[in-house]
């Protein structure tokens, strides 16, 4: 494996930069080894794609870590089910499991468990499938469900076991009760507890749409619950299954530390979404809330300068700050965010300084700090040199922009047009605050 990791971080980097790469794999592996994290495999992906899939896993596995696999057989035992001529009965979205049921199920769950087992084997990569011992159950309603179970302890020695050995643990979602009654548990649950008992860094679930979708069909990059989940959960597209997921995600992450995280996207994108700030497939986390302060406390006017000064590479001037007339600044609660307002012309707020830490830009804390930002300042002005990177981000959520020298001077709600003219005249004749000045 040591020899093998150089190469494999290089090329990570192809993905995005290798420094990049290199400071999430050294994150994914300083938690223990079996709390990585848990990967979630619907029995469409088996299905598929079970070829990527297992060349994802592989990558990971040669890098040294250890994703807990748990996998579910939906789709194949709905096709099974209806070969035999047997209903399909849900209830509360739980399948009912009749022993006649349970006959057809067993195996095709011990089918789809032994396939993944296979292709991993196949590249080369230690696995073991757990089709028992990790869930104990008591029946969830045996008259209304029969054989399905709600697992009531979680023994996490096998798995344990499999990760300590070298080989990826592939767990099933069977359960049994004390005295041995094999039982059927649904995917979405399984995971959940199996993610309450190991407390990962990281859940995955791999979907073909590779993320949640938006109203466009495009994948949301990002959703932080604090921020966003109320607003989402009232929206006319948002359907019934993404909400029923949504509501599980929070659920899931609720008991979990705030660096834990969900990431939805497909075994294709899953070495991107891992190793890359910008991720592909959606990143849902907790959230954390962006704080106002009228007057900048001390602390904050201390990370504010340090967050300044790390991203934009330069020394800010001893008294910066105090020629600047500030109306408030708002700033994430982990301060990897912030956003500072001051007294402008007219007394229109001026956006001098915005700034938004590399990796927290993946976790769209900057979209968050930007929607906190306009819920403030309906109206406001702001510039940034022609070379931004961001440029074309400010472009499109500006409503005006004008160009002056080496300044674009962006505004929103301004609708006077002689006013307008005098703030493009005043934002580009403001002082940076900055050291030295650029070449
Ligand atoms: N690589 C990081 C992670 O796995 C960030 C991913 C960002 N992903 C996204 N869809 N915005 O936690």
């Amino acid at each position: 494996m040591s020899e093998v990791r150089p190469i494999v971080v290089e090329l990570l980097g192809q993905l995005g930069s290798s420094r990049e790469a290199r400071q999430y794999l050294e994150q994914f592996s300083r938690v223990n080894e079996s709390r990585f994290a848990v990967i979630k495999v619907g029995g469409g992906v088996l299905a598929e794609d079970l070829e990527g899939l297992a060349t994802a896993l592989a990558f990971l596995h040669r890098l040294g870590l250890y994703p807990i696999v748990m996998h579910g057989a939906g789709q194949q035992l709905d096709t099974a089910l209806s070969q035999a001529g047997i209903e399909t009965l849900k209830r509360d979205g739980l399948r009912v499991t009749s022993e006649e049921v349970m006959a057809i199920a067993r195996p095709v769950i011990y089918r789809e468990n032994a396939r993944l087992v296979d292709a991993l084997e196949g590249h080369g990569v230690r696995a073991r499938g757990l089709l028992h011992g990790v869930f104990e159950c008591d029946f969830a309603d045996r008259e209304k469900l029969g054989l399905v179970g709600q697992i009531n302890q979680v023994h996490l020695e096998a798995v344990r076991g499999a990760v300590k050995s070298g080989a990826l643990p592939v767990v099933a979602c069977l359960g049994e009760s004390r005295a041995g009654q094999v039982m059927n548990i649904n995917a979405d649950v399984a995971t959940r507890e199996l993610v309450w008992a190991i407390r990962p860094f990281k859940i995955i679930f791999l979907t073909p749409t590779g993320g949640l979708l938006d109203e466009n069909g495009r994948v949301i990059s990002a959703i932080s619950l604090s921020n966003d989940y109320e607003g989402l959960m009232a929206q006319s597209w948002v359907h019934s299954g993404m909400q029923l997921k949504l509501a599980q995600i929070r659920d899931m992450l609720e008991p979990l530390p705030p660096s834990a995280s969900v990431s939805i996207t497909s075994a294709e994108k899953l070495t991107r979404e891992l190793f890359t700030h910008t991720g592909a497939g959606t990143l849902v986390r907790k959230g954390e809330n962006i704080e106002w302060f009228q007057q900048i406390p001390g602390e904050r006017l201390a990370t504010l300068q340090t967050l300044l000064e790390a991203a934009f590479d330069r020394r800010l001037r001893a008294d910066w700050l105090y020629p600047r007339p500030v109306m408030g600044l708002l700033m994430a609660e982990s301060g990897r965010a912030a956003a500072l307002i001051i007294k402008g012309l007219d007394g229109l707020p001026y956006l001098d300084k915005i700034v938004v830490t590399p990796e927290a830009r993946g976790e769209g804390l900057g979209a968050a700090l930007w929607q906190a930002l306009r819920a403030r300042c309906p109206a406001m002005y702001w510039r940034a040199r022609v070379s931004n990177p961001i440029a074309g981000w400010y472009f499109q959520q500006a409503e005006t922009s004008h160009r002056r020298g080496q300044w674009v001077v962006y505004s929103i709600g301004i609708e006077d047009f002689d006013q307008m003219r005098r703030l493009v005249a005043d934002a580009a004749a403001r002082d940076s605050g900055w050291l030295e000045q650029r070449p």
